[in-house]
């Protein structure tokens, strides 16, 4: 035979194959497949039959066309076994993807809810005339704890209910910061009065996990000095908060309370239907700055007075979305994540 004519039936052979292929539906459609064409007694087998038939010089050149569709052949027919395991693939074996059907949306990213939270609180206390200040996360007693009038032998200094990252003992012990309160200090520390200011940012507590609580949070504190601030200022700048935020239908109270840092000092709660359960959730606290606080400062006490609050900014966040559990918000499951 003429090498031109065999090499011709290399060809035909390829295209036959092409056709079976794409009529592949089944199991056993694929078994008659192979044995058709890359069994012991198959086309390729035959093929190869031939090779003893061509003439020496032109044995490379058949020999290589020969090996090529069975390369090809044995690809294939892997291809459409795993297809036809996996229930997948398009049932013409030469287009890999069918461009007629319709296309998957990618999805989109998004901010995590905590930070579409902060971003909405700071637009609601911005609308109140109050701007952004930020403190660091990384502590010092003086901040966290002394400046705010927490003394020495204050239970809160408890080094078992602080995150310390150094010996707390030692020459100048350095913490997680508890509260946000610490940026109340560092504004008014470089910033003269009057002041209104918002900062967010995460505190830590060793407290043990459950629906309200968690280690690290976010809160969301508040500072307002100026000449005669009263109490009556804070309840309601608090109250149009709550409305603004949560709408006009939250139902908020004000309870006396103790802060070393306020006198007098009040705890903010909101209803909240918890575990089917409308009930009272607190959600931070608040107060008259104590004179000690301006004096560690060095406001003075008779000229300024103000007032301050520290929100949850977790808890604002599941009255606001119906979310039962703090807990939800840390364990990063995309499907929770992506109903906000
Ligand atoms: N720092 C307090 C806490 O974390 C909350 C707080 C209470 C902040 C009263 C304040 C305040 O600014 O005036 O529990």
């Amino acid at each position: 035979m003429l090498l031109w004519l065999m090499l011709d039936r290399i060809d035909q052979l390829e295209n036959a194959a092409q056709t079976d292929l794409d009529q592949i539906r089944t199991a056993e459609d694929l078994e008659s497949f192979r044995i058709k064409y890359l069994g012991s007694k198959g086309a390729v087998k035959s093929l190869m039959g031939f090779l003893k038939q061509v003439p020496k010089e032109q044995k490379p050149a058949f020999g290589q066309k020969a090996n090529q569709l069975r390369s090809l052949l044995q690809a294939a027919f892997e291809q459409r076994r795993s297809e036809l395991a996996s229930g997948t693939g398009s049932r013409r074996s030469g287009l890999a993807i069918d461009i007629t059907e319709p296309g998957l949306p990618p999805r989109l990213g998004r901010k995590h809810i905590i930070t579409q939270t902060i971003d909405e609180l700071l637009e609601v206390f911005g609308r109140m005339g109050f701007e952004v200040a930020t403190g660091p996360e990384v502590e010092d007693e003086h901040h966290n704890f002394e400046a705010l009038n927490i003394p020495r032998q204050h239970p809160a200094r408890d080094p078992l209910d602080n995150f310390y990252l150094t010996d707390p003992y030692g020459p100048s012990p350095s913490l997680l910061r508890s509260q946000t309160s610490t940026v109340q200090i560092r504004v008014m520390e470089k910033t003269s009065p009057p002041l209104r200011i918002v900062a967010t940012g995460r505190v830590y507590r060793p407290d043990e996990h459950d629906a309200t609580h968690y280690s690290m949070f976010h809160q969301i504190e508040g500072l307002y000095v100026d000449h005669q601030v009263s109490m009556v200022d804070l309840r309601s700048t608090l109250i149009q908060f709550a409305h603004a935020y949560w709408g006009p239908d939250a139902d908020v109270r004000l309870v006396p309370s103790y802060f070393p840092f306020t006198e007098p000092s009040a705890e903010l709660y909101v209803k909240i239907e918890l575990g089917g359960q409308w009930q009272w959730m607190e959600v931070g606290g608040c107060g008259m700055v104590d004179p000690a606080v301006f004096e560690a400062v060095g406001y003075d006490p008779r000229q300024w007075t103000g007032f301050a609050f520290g929100l949850g900014i977790e808890r604002l966040a599941m009255r606001k979305y119906n979310i039962s559990d703090i807990r939800w918000l840390f364990e990063n499951d995309v499907r929770f994540l992506r109903q906000f």
